[in-house]
């Protein structure tokens, strides 16, 4: 596992662009596994810069979310589908076709379990996996005590996940109670895993994730376990760090 420290939040977005753009130039049709919340949307922003003033061309990418919440209902704006056509597709001229999300309103939710992993197995597997981390270490929505091979399921949110992402709704009574998400299993898969991490509230969880123990209770420290593994956090996020 590499792990970079960088001065800001603009230094980590930078970084993280910097190295989907690489992939992007080697492989235009890259396989982008994308995460939601605060943390990615300077890295999509950035790109989307550069796709406007310096052209780079993201429009060959096919993406795959981490996760989403089941039982939203459609057109949702807290809904991840709805998040990642407002941050990533539109801005990086992606069809909708392009940006794949777990379907969390289907009747049979084993089933859109497992037609998710095989369309990330049709597509080649995911080549560079965005990640963000919760404050308890969760990656995905892979929570505390998550099976270190999981793979996409259904999974109950933990009460300090659903405050946290309280702000994204009106009500903090409106955010579900269940999602689906990638496993550790299927993150562990991607060929390359960046994550990236921002702000002093995510320090205690970097540090268990990079220096702690490769456990269960956190589990982004099963990162460590991956061959080509990336963290880039700014200062503060650094600040747990022996
Ligand atoms: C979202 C996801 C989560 C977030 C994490 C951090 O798709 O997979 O693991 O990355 O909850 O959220 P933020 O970035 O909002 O602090």
């Amino acid at each position: 596992m590499e792990v970079l420290v960088l001065p800001t939040a603009e230094d980590v977005a930078a970084r993280a662009a910097d190295a989907v753009a690489a992939q992007v130039s080697r492989r235009p049709h890259t396989v982008l596994g994308v995460a939601t919340g605060s943390s990615p949307l300077g890295t999509y922003r950035e790109l989307a810069r550069r796709r406007t003033e310096e052209a780079l061309d993201l429009s060959q990418l096919r993406c795959f979310a981490l996760d989403e919440y089941v039982g939203l209902p459609g057109g949702h704006p807290a809904a991840y589908a709805e998040v990642l056509e407002r941050e990533l597709a539109g801005p990086f001229g992606l069809s909708a076709s392009r940006v794949r999300v777990p379907d969390g309103s289907r009747p049979d939710l084993a089933q859109a379990c497992q037609d998710y992993e095989d369309a990330i197995a049709r597509a080649g597997g995911i080549d560079l996996q965005l990640l963000g981390i919760g404050v308890n270490g969760h990656i995905g929505f892979n929570e505390p005590a998550s099976s270190l091979a999981s793979r996409t399921r259904v999974k109950a949110l933990s009460a300090r996940t659903r405050s946290d992402n309280a702000r994204f709704f009106d009500d903090p009574g409106d955010v579900p109670t269940h999602c689906l998400t990638q496993g550790l299993g299927t993150i562990l898969e991607a060929r390359e895993v960046l994550l990236v991490a921002q702000g002093r509230h995510k320090a205690a969880a970097v540090a268990a994730a990079v220096e702690g123990p490769v456990s269960a209770m956190c589990p982004a420290s099963v990162l460590q376990l991956h061959r080509k593994a990336t963290v880039v956090v700014d200062e503060a996020a650094a600040g747990g760090l022996a």
